[in-house]
């Protein structure tokens, strides 16, 4: 790895979106969330590596998958873990994002993760926190980033490899954080990238982001690696982009007859949730080609290796400005472990 593409505290302030990290770095994050897939696999399952830290969720927006994951994730680590939601917020009186956050700040927080129905919410905030990191948890139509990583990660312990595949996205691309998120990872990687949906959703731009465009399941499952469902956005469907589900669901639904006969050797990703029989039949999502469960277990890994880095990342810079910080995460197994993983 060049000293530049290294994760090194500077390269990692804040994971605020895919776009803009090297190949290195992303391989930097699935190898660090590789090894605690291990951890989580043990008995026990929590670690000391981060006592004394403080993660907020906050989280403006509905969530269970990435909610969840990132408050187990938080807490295997031995951080405490604190949940702000837009209902239970002051938020819903009328406060705005940066005085929310700013008043979080306060609070002395290491990490904040943060979902939002405004796309660029991760990033404003990120300019004004000073000593907090900042992780995007899915930020309106623009990215979802730790959902990419876990993705990728999936597809890696699935396939054996993150190399010379072909991807096919099917469904609600134009309004898919998720989307923009693995198409801007796997074009890093160099892999191809199909989307497929009625022309209102698979726009010509998404051309300009190295992907085929296709409107028909046939020609663009042909040969497919990964096949992954994309939700249509019920709450989205004021704007009409399809005339009806039904008719979305006949031309678009991801089955196993499809599959067979067209991607016999694929497998299935869905980042959740999912409409049985409008996105996907039921015996593919339950069914020996489905990753579903792989990759909601991957999450709580990737965004472990993700808050383990940041943290990281600031004590060093403590440690930089202050000689105090880093020595409190030393004496962990996981360095050790991650020392060890590298080397092999
Ligand atoms: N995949 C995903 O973001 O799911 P949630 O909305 O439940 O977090």
């Amino acid at each position: 790895m060049s000293k530049e593409n290294a994760i090194t505290p500077a390269a990692f302030r804040h994971l605020l979106g895919i776009e803009g990290l090297s190949r290195d770095q992303i391989n930097y994050l699935l190898d660090t969330a590789e090894v605690f897939t291990d951890i989580n696999r043990r008995k026990i399952k929590k670690v000391p590596s981060l006592r004394g830290k403080t993660v907020i969720n906050l989280f403006l927006e509905p969530s269970t998958r990435t909610r969840t994951s990132f408050e187990i994730a938080a807490k295997r680590l031995s951080a405490d873990a604190v949940n702000v939601s837009g209902d239970s917020s002051s938020v819903t009186k009328g406060e705005t994002l940066i005085d929310t956050a700013r008043t979080l700040e306060a609070m002395a927080p290491d990490v904040v993760v943060i979902r939002h129905s405004a796309s660029g919410a991760p990033q404003l905030i990120a300019e004004h926190l000073s000593s907090s990191a900042v992780v995007n948890a899915g930020d309106g139509l623009h990215e979802h980033p730790t959902q990419a990583l876990l993705d990728a990660l999936t597809i890696k312990q699935a396939l054996g490899t993150l190399s010379g595949i072909k991807l096919v996205l099917v469904g609600d691309v134009l309004r898919s954080r998720v989307a923009r998120s693995n198409i801007f990872l796997h074009r890093v990687l160099g892999n191809k990238v199909v989307v497929v949906a009625p022309p209102t959703l698979a726009r010509p731009e998404f051309e300009a982001m190295g992907v085929e465009v296709h409107h028909h399941m046939e020609p663009a499952l042909e040969g497919a690696n990964v096949v992954m469902s994309l939700r249509m956005k019920k709450e989205y469907l004021g704007q009409s982009f399809v005339p009806t589900l039904e008719e979305y669901s006949h031309k678009y639904c991801i089955t196993e007859k499809l599959l067979a006969k067209y991607a016999p050797e694929s497998i299935v990703l869905s980042p959740g949730p999912f409409i049985r029989g409008t996105e996907i039949e039921s015996a593919v999502i339950d069914g020996p080609r489905s990753y579903y469960d792989a990759q909601v277990e991957n999450g709580v890994a990737v965004r472990m290796a993700v808050i383990y880095l940041l943290c990281r990342g600031l004590s060093a810079r403590a440690s930089t400005e202050s000689d105090a910080g880093m020595e409190d995460l030393v004496d962990d197994e996981i360095i050790e472990e991650l020392a060890h993983a590298k080397a092999g």
